[in-house]
């Protein structure tokens, strides 16, 4: 992990509200910071968020939610990762490591065995990096005129021990995250 030595150490702490604000306070006005507008997608809000701040300004966030799933004929439920976001200029020091890895270790409390998120593929890679699988198959989730197969990647974390990912079609219940 590459961390700023000339900066205070950066503390991951829940957050207590997430909003626009917030968003704002990240990203500043980009219109489209996730660059996930093309698909047209409609997506869910997170429930619980994680985030680092320094000198009161926000610098970093994950959010988590727990989402129903089919696999083949079993149903269950995921924690779904999402709004992972670094500030622009605090970006390649570390700070999606921190915040995802604190987000995956509350997620280990929350009962699903497997973490979900859906990404662009060029940051396949850096999930990789932090541990994630790549799901190859196809991913139908809940859109509000129906079903529609993920056209991002999608991408999984067990979170317990021996919680390999179940074999069958891959169906979301919900709105992706
Ligand atoms: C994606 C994003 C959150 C990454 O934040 P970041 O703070 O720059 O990421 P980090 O510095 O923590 O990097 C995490 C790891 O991935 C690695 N990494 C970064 N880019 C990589 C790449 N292109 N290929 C492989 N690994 C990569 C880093 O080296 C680091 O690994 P290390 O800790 O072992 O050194 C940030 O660029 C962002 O906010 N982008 C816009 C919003 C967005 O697209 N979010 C993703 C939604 S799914």
């Amino acid at each position: 992990m590459t961390m700023d030595p000339s900066t205070t150490p950066l503390v991951v702490a829940r957050l207590q509200r997430y909003g626009e604000a917030e968003l704002r306070e990240i990203f500043g006005d980009d219109s489209d910071p996730f660059g996930v507008a093309s698909t047209g997608l409609t997506w869910l809000p997170k429930e619980v968020h994680f985030g680092i701040r320094r000198h009161g300004r926000l610098l970093a966030h994950t959010g988590l939610l727990k989402a129903p799933i089919s696999v083949g004929d079993h149903t269950t439920d995921v924690v779904g990762f999402g709004g992972v976001a670094v500030a622009p200029e605090w970006r390649g020091r570390g700070l999606a490591r921190l915040v995802v890895t604190a987000a995956l270790e509350h997620a280990r409390t929350m009962g699903p065995r497997h973490g979900l998120l859906f990404c662009r593929p060029p940051l396949v890679a850096l999930y990789e990096r932090l541990g994630w699988r790549t799901l190859p198959e196809q991913v139908r989730v809940e859109q509000p005129r129906g079903p529609v197969i993920m056209p991002l990647r999608t991408m999984w974390t067990p979170l317990r021990a021996d919680a390999p990912w179940p074999t069958g079609p891959v169906r979301l219940r919900s709105l992706p995250f």
